[in-house]
């Protein structure tokens, strides 16, 4: 891939204290124990690139390359992320009476989930800043695409995931060479494992939030959101919410989009949309409050969003009171019907966290909260391909003689 431009970063910044970091060096959480943000020369950017110089870019992520951290092209560690479809829900859409729905599908990126997005920049970044090896907890498929573009850059991976995280992610670490490792607990039990380990041993830490670049790749999912629809920017977009950095990421890029004066003023409404048996978020912005607390037994199916506690639960709640967004928690069941009607309705084969937008959509219209004439985006987070154990199904075997019972 051949591009002139090159990265406008300016600096990294703690979203708390606000302290200025170098970005040629190896940060990771600020010293007050808060997540770093990269920050770019917006204005500087302004004047040298315009929303019409993307157009004969290649569909991947790194057509914003001045908005991402990767300063050297040799150092861009690709599989031809991004520039996934936004889908009309048109039959969907009807039956519910809402006019514009849309799914931005996540489904059809490299390891089959927009986790990718996060990996790609990451380890690009890891590679360019001369990282050897780094470490992450995981609850399956940040783990499945770290491991994967790690085995791609050269960086030696170690992973631990809960003991019940799905099979297809876990294939893809240890096939990919990842050192895996499994805990017989919560993806929070996992972190801490992790988190001894680099201390004693000096990885890079990737764990969520604890390096700067995963975020930077995931509000390419806002960046291309914006761009598919024209830089019309949709009422709502609903997220799948669990560490949060989806949602972080995406009213991140959105709020940089701005301030290029590429997108107005409006910002869409965001909903973190969090399972009922594991729903921190839900709970911390029902009681008005600026941090989640640790959400006891936690459980869903839909096992990405099963994060009792996010380091970012401030960022998010910032991401949500700041647009006029709101939180949602929806049943088990709720998905696993979505993830179905999803499929026959409308031909998508989703994941549980992806399916999980859908019944919350379908509330908050009910409630009046989402308006028939808005535009609605549900967003996939990935593919129902790597959750095989979350559909079951009973169909019936023919002798090889018989005849199909049924006529058309
Ligand atoms: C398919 C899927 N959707 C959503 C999430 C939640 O991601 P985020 O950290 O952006 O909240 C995950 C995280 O593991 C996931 O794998
Ligand atoms: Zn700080």
């Amino acid at each position: 891939m051949k591009m002139k431009s090159r990265s406008y970063v300016s600096h990294q910044e703690c979203s708390k204290c606000r302290k200025s970091y170098d970005p040629d060096q190896i940060n990771q959480l600020c010293s007050c124990g808060a997540p770093l943000l990269v920050r770019y020369h917006l204005k500087e950017l302004a004047g040298a690139v315009t929303k019409g110089d993307l157009a004969s870019r290649p569909p991947s992520l790194w057509r914003y390359k001045e908005l991402l951290p990767v300063k050297g092209e040799e150092s861009i560690v690709t599989l031809g992320e991004g520039m996934t479809p936004l889908i009309p829900l048109a039959t969907i859409g009807g039956r519910l009476g809402l006019r514009e729905l849309f799914m931005k599908d996540e489904g059809t990126i490299p390891t089959g989930t927009f986790k990718a997005r996060g990996a790609a920049v990451g380890v690009s970044k890891a590679k360019e800043l001369g990282v050897k090896a780094l470490a992450m907890p995981t609850n399956g498929n940040a783990g499945g695409a770290w491991a994967l573009y790690c085995a791609r850059a050269g960086i030696e991976c170690f992973i631990v995931m809960p003991e019940d995280a799905p099979a297809i992610p876990r294939n893809e670490c240890a096939l990919s060479g990842a050192k895996l490792y499994l805990v017989r607990g919560l993806i929070s039990d996992a972190g801490k494992i992790i988190g001894r380990a680099v201390k004693k041993y000096g990885w890079y830490d990737a764990s969520t939030l604890k390096e700067p670049y995963r975020i930077e790749g995931k509000k390419t999912m806002g960046f291309e959101i914006a761009e598919q629809m024209n830089w019309q920017i949709p009422d709502v977009i609903l997220y799948p919410t669990g560490g949060g950095v989806g949602i972080i990421g995406i009213y991140k890029g959105l709020r940089e989009l701005q301030e290029l004066g590429w997108i107005g003023e409006k910002m869409p409404r965001l909903v973190a949309v969090q399972a009922a048996g594991c729903a921190p978020i839900v709970k911390a912005w029902e009681e008005k409050k600026a941090q989640s607390e640790f959400w006891q037994n936690s459980t869903t199916i839909a096992f990405g969003i099963n994060v009792p506690k996010a380091l970012g639960d401030f960022l998010v709640l910032e991401a949500v009171y700041r647009t006029n967004g709101c939180a949602v928690t929806v049943e088990d069941d709720e998905i696993l019907r979505a993830q179905s009607s999803l499929a026959s309705e409308e031909g998508v084969y989703v994941c549980p966290e992806g399916a999980a937008t859908l019944p919350a959509a379908v509330r908050l219209l009910k409630d009046g909260w989402i308006r028939a004439d808005e535009s609605v985006v549900l967003l996939n987070t990935g593919t129902g391909l790597k959750y095989p154990e979350a559909v079951n199904i009973n169909v019936r075997s023919l002798n090889r003689d018989e005849d199909l019972p049924v006529s058309c």
